[in-house]
C-alpha cells in the first residue's frame, strides 16, 4: 500500500498523528514515520509537562518528538499553550492578580513558542475556550484575565514566532451548532480587530455513525473568514467490543471526514489522535468505549486506515 503521507502530499494535505515521545521506536516509530507527514505531541507540550515547577522546564519529550519529525521530514503541530486541563499545580493552586497572571502567561507563551521558533508549522494557542452553549468556559485564564485573554495569547504567540500558524482549537465544533457559531463569531471579530489568528482546529472526537452532516459546510464557513481549518484530533469511538459492522461504519465515517476536508481548499488536513488503539485516550476517558483509531492494538491497519487512503 502507498503510505498515507505520500497520498496526502500529492493532494497538498496534512495527514498527522498525535504521538507519545517515549514510544517512537520499533513498530510504533516505523509507522509514525512512514505513514504521517505531521506529528502532534499528545501531552508533551502541555504546560504541566513542560513547566512542572515554576521556572524549571523539562523539554525532553517535546524535543524528542520535534527531532523525530525533522529527521522524518514531518511537520509538527504544537499543542497546546492555554488550556484548562493538565496545568502545573503551582499555577492552578496559586492565587493571582490579573497583572500577575498576565505576566505569567506572557512568559509561558514567549518561552515555549520561542524555544521551537521556526520549527513548528502551527500552534494550538488556545484549547477548548467554549462551553457547549457558546458562552466562554470559566477557566483560570478567562476568569482572571477577562475574555480578551484569547486575543492577548495570540498576540504574544505571534511576537514569539512570526512564522508559525496560530490556531484556536475546540471539540464539538465540527458541525454547525451553538458552540461552533460562537467560535466563528470570535474568529470573525479577531480578524476584524487585526488580532493574529491563522486557523481553527476542529478536534473531531467523534462517535461511530455520528459524523455531523454539516461538517463540510462548517469547514467552508471558517475558510470563508480567511483562516485555515485543520482537523486536529480525529478519532471515532465505539462501544466495545468492536464488531465487523461497527468497523465498517467507522471506515465510512473516517472517509466522510477526510472527504469533507479534501473538498475545501483551506482545510489543511487531518491529524488522528493516536494512530493505534494501543495509544488512544478513549478507553481511559470513556469507559467501555474504544477502537477509535485506524490501527488496532497490534498495529494492523483497520478498515478505517484503508478508508483514509481512499479519501486522499
Ligand atoms: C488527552 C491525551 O491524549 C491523554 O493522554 C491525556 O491523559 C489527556 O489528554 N482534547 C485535547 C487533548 O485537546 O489534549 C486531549 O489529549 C484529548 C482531548
Amino acid at each position: 500500500d502507498t503510505p498515507l503521507r505520500d497520498l496526502a502530499d500529492a493532494q497538498g494535505k496534512v495527514i498527522g498523528t498525535a504521538v507519545t515521545g517515549s514510544k517512537l521506536t520499533g513498530t510504533y516509530g516505523e509507522i509514525a514515520g512512514r505513514e504521517f507527514n505531521s506529528l502532534t505531541p499528545g501531552n508533551a507540550m502541555k504546560w504541566g509537562s513542560v513547566e512542572p515547577s515554576r521556572g524549571s522546564h523539562d523539554w525532553a519529550e517535546a524535543d524528542r518528538i520535534v527531532d523525530f519529525a525533522e529527521a522524518h521530514g514531518q511537520q509538527v503541530r504544537g499543542h497546546t499553550l492555554l488550556w484548562h486541563q493538565q496545568n502545573p499545580g503551582w499555577l492552578t493552586n496559586g492565587s493571582w492578580t490579573r497583572d500577575q497572571l498576565g505576566a505569567i502567561v506572557q512568559d509561558h507563551i514567549a518561552t515555549e513558542v520561542g524555544r521551537y521558533k521556526g520549527r513548528l508549522a502551527a500552534w494550538d494557542v488556545v484549547n477548548e475556550p467554549f462551553n457547549e452553549d457558546g458562552t466562554y468556559r470559566p477557566t483560570l485564564f478567562h476568569d482572571t484575565l477577562g475574555q480578551d485573554y484569547i486575543a492577548q495569547a495570540l498576540t504574544w504567540a505571534r511576537a514569539a514566532d512570526p512564522s508559525t500558524k496560530l490556531y484556536i482549537n475546540d471539540y464539538n465544533v465540527e458541525g454547525v451548532n451553538a458552540k461552533s457559531t460562537a467560535l466563528y463569531n470570535l474568529v470573525k471579530s479577531l480578524k476584524e480587530r487585526g488580532v493574529p489568528v491563522d486557523g481553527v482546529g476542529l478536534q473531531a472526537h467523534l462517535i461511530v455513525g455520528q459524523v455531523p452532516s454539516t461538517l463540510q459546510q462548517n469547514i467552508q464557513r471558517f475558510a470563508d473568514l480567511g483562516v485555515d481549518v485543520a482537523i486536529t484530533e480525529l478519532d471515532i469511538r465505539m462501544q466495545l467490543p468492536a464488531t465487523e459492522a461497527k468497523l465498517t461504519q467507522q471506515a465510512a465515517d473516517y472517509k466522510a471526514v477526510m472527504k469533507a476536508c479534501v473538498a475545501v481548499t483551506r482545510c489543511v488536513g487531518a491529524t488522528v489522535w493516536g494512530f493505534t488503539d494501543s495509544d488512544s485516550w478513549i478507553p481511559d476517558t470513556f469507559p467501555g468505549q474504544g477502537a477509535a483509531t485506524p490501527y488496532d492494538e497490534n498495529y494492523s491497519p483497520k478498515p478505517a486506515y484503508h478508508a483514509v487512503a481512499e479519501a486522499l
